[in-house]
């Protein structure tokens, strides 16, 4: 075996939360499968260890005279590198910045950096599939903002439909301050060609911002682009640490450094000024420093620097085979149940995905079969629009008018949602494999399932039996108490 690969089997079952078990509504313990990597992931054990030895050494940053606080600043800037050269991005050209606790906080400063910078550009286009984070604060931000669909009918739906964001940049030629486009979708997986979108972006004078919240866990994902000469780069990029392993990490900005160079930085305060006099401050010109007022997150920017360096050592092809390999047996599997359907298009030789499928069982609500699912499987599976109700909605109608024309918007509306299942360097075939054979079951006795719960005031689902009390699990002066 591959040294990647025999790591990836380490790895696999490193993760803090691999063996949490659970009452079913049974009554018998199991052990919980965990699929809600989209959302975030578990803290992979060996990067937070290694994290935890820095501890001995820590210190804030921001000086260089004791030797704890060299080696913090040391590991701080080793943290940034690490991201960097995640995503092949040149030191000289690009610069990274941590801040908040995940890619909102990055997409929000790159939408006001980039519209301070460029007022003469006053529109946005937002890909249909983006999560309310990259898509609220670019309206918010910009004159005017415009959606591009997906290609493909009904809830066959694909990447960015490249002709129709060809027609926009055309109609607004030179007006659109950037292209804002994920990288993968957190609903479907369904991954979009940025370097593609990249290059037809500058060729009118726009930028393309591309959030990698859902990609980088999964897939190598580069700065530089394909054609060599630098029209199909990325100009900005951005992702959430706890997405990729390192929970209570910071949220990332990687940007070209010309982009923000000069304009005002977003916040004031320590750290990012050279010299303060009572009447006038000057404010520092070494990237990040500039664009990290305040203590940071070094312990968060150390965990993940430490993710990153292991999933680099696994390989980001030796990751891919491996969730394709669950992806491939899902697919085929879950096509299997007549009642299921899988949303956005299952031609992987089409449409490249990650392993996050987004489904409904014909009969059953989607936050009933979620509650099936984790009462009677242990299965932790997250439903409704994952913050991105339009890319939702729109699967949703197509395939709600495809059994009935007749069908009321309002009414569609109220059945809005889906099942998400996502799967991450955690899972193995067996997870997958429980997922279906858990779904078959279902299938097989739905009516009994459903008449196992009340619908509760708030919409939710409640089983006749009641749930879990939270507290016989993690009771915080308990757990204090086991460790003071
Ligand atoms: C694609 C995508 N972008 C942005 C976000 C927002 O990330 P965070 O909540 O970590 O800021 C998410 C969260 O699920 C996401 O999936």
């Amino acid at each position: 075996m591959k040294t990647g690969h025999k790591l990836l089997t380490r790895m696999c079952n490193s993760f803090y939360g691999a063996a949490t078990t659970y009452r079913q509504i049974d009554g018998e313990f199991t052990a919980r499968t965990y699929l809600d990597s989209a959302a975030s992931c578990l803290m992979l054990k060996p990067a937070y260890e290694a994290s935890l030895k820095f501890l001995d050494h820590y210190s804030n940053t921001h000086s260089d005279t004791h030797n704890s606080a060299i080696i913090s600043n040391q590991m701080y800037k080793w943290a940034h590198a690490q991201v960097l050269q995640f995503v092949n991005a040149d030191p000289e050209e690009y610069t990274c910045i941590f801040m908040g606790s995940g890619s909102t906080a990055a997409i929000n400063r790159v939408a006001r950096s980039l519209s301070a910078a460029r007022p003469e550009k006053p529109g946005v286009l937002i890909s249909l599939m983006e999560h309310h984070s990259n898509d609220l604060p670019h309206r918010e931000t910009h004159d005017f903002a415009e959606h591009i669909g997906c290609v493909g009918e009904g809830v066959d739906l694909g990447s960015m439909d490249l002709d129709a964001l060809e027609a926009a940049l055309s109609k607004h030629h030179d007006k659109i301050d950037y292209v804002a486009v994920t990288a993968a979708s957190n609903v479907t997986g369904v991954v979009n060609p940025i370097h593609d979108i990249a290059q037809r972006a500058h060729a009118h004078g726009a930028l393309v911002v591309v959030d990698a919240s859902q990609i980088l866990a999964h897939r190598a994902l580069s700065m530089q682009g394909i054609v060599g000469d630098g029209s199909d780069d990325i100009d900005a990029v951005v992702f959430s640490g706890h997405k990729i392993y390192a929970p209570g990490s910071p949220g990332v900005l990687v940007i070209r450094r010309s982009l923000i160079d000069g304009g005002a930085p977003m916040e004031f305060g320590g750290g990012m000024v050279d010299q303060v006099f009572k009447t006038e401050y000057t404010v520092t010109t070494k990237f990040p420093d500039r664009e990290e007022a305040g203590t940071p997150n070094i312990l968060g920017a150390v965990n993940l620097g430490m993710c990153l360096d292991i999933m680099t050592r696994i390989g980001m092809d030796v990751i891919e085979q491996h969730e394709s390999e669950m992806l491939s047996y899902l697919f085929n599997e879950m096509q299997s149940i007549a009642g299921i359907t899988i949303y956005g298009d299952t031609d992987l030789s089409l449409v490249p995905r990650t392993a996050t499928i987004s489904f409904n069982l014909a009969g059953v609500d989607h936050g009933l079969l979620a509650a099936i699912l984790n009462d009677y499987f242990n299965l932790a599976l997250r439903n409704e629009c994952f913050c991105a109700h339009p890319y939702v909605r729109e699967m949703i109608l197509q395939q709600l008018w495809d059994l009935d024309p007749d069908l009321e918007e309002a009414e569609i509306e109220s059945k809005k949602g889906m099942v998400r299942a996502s799967f991450g360097l955690n899972n193995s075939i067996d997870d997958a494999h429980r997922l279906v054979t858990a779904l078959k079951e279902i299938d097989t006795r739905k009516d009994w399932y459903v008449s196992q719960y009340l619908r509760s005031e708030d919409g939710g689902f409640k089983h006749l039996k009641g749930s879990i009390d939270w507290n016989t699990y993690f009771c915080p002066s308990t757990v204090l108490e086991s460790v003071l």
